[in-house]
């Protein structure tokens, strides 16, 4: 489920001002999604110009992309640390610093990218911006294990919607073979509590709420400017 509403001289505003906090020698974590893909290309840009870093992906689409733009390449197995990761969001909270993600259904990959960085930077448009979270909160599950976290879900006061795929018949498949609940919380005031009680329940692989991660925020607005907040 993709929040869509943002403009592409916010994202791109947000998205490259994060890339310019990359330096020479960085290993480079590469976030999925639209936003994201405007820090990617401009990093592809600055590798033209002799810029050296290398890039860990966080999908099977960023990694397309990243190699399309002539990043090298790093398998997220053997890599310990990353210096930063740069990556998108659904909904930010600033005050709470919560993060719902997971619209490209990459959110299990992008946290182990995101917690193995020294630096977590967020890229969003200010239409992603909400206090509190309110948007339904992705959830990889174990195929198996479907009806089983439907239930964990509806016990924790969610309504868990199975997402289907756009272009075909069937449910989304996860680039880890899973599949994804987009789970409805209405307002979440207790971000990190519900992302104790999701990450509790067998079966579920990840969850799309990252509570007290991110580094800094950079939010881009329809001028084309970011804000780092
Ligand atoms: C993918 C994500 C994305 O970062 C999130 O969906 C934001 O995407 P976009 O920048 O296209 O709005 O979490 O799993």
């Amino acid at each position: 489920m993709k929040n869509t509403a943002g403009t592409e001289a916010a994202k791109r505003a947000a998205g490259e001002a994060a890339a310019a906090e990359v330096r020479d020698g960085d290993v480079v974590g590469l976030g999925t999604g639209s936003t994201a893909a405007h820090a990617i290309r401009d990093l592809g840009d600055r590798v033209d110009d002799g810029l050296d870093v290398e890039g860990v992906a966080t999908s099977y689409q960023s990694r397309a992309l990243a190699k399309e733009v002539g990043i090298p390449l790093l398998s997220l197995s053997d890599v310990a640390r990353v210096d930063l990761a740069i990556d998108g969001a659904d909904q930010v909270a600033l005050g709470a610093n919560a993060l719902v993600k997971g619209g490209g259904a990459a959110h299990a990959r992008e946290k182990v990218v995101a917690s193995a960085a020294d630096r977590f930077l967020v890229v969003a448009d200010g239409s992603k911006l909400a206090e509190p979270l309110d948007y339904p909160v992705p959830v990889e599950v174990l195929p198996d294990a479907l009806a089983r976290v439907e239930r964990a879900v509806r016990d924790a006061g969610g309504d868990p919607e199975l997402r289907s795929a756009e272009r075909k018949d069937g449910p989304v498949v996860t680039d880890n073979g899973n599949l994804v609940l987009d789970c409805d919380f209405g307002a979440v005031g207790e971000a990190r509590s519900l992302a104790g009680t999701l990450s509790a329940a067998p079966g579920v692989v990840e969850h799309g709420l990252f509570v007290g991660m991110a580094d800094a925020v950079f939010v881009g607005d329809d001028d084309g400017d970011a804000t780092r907040r």
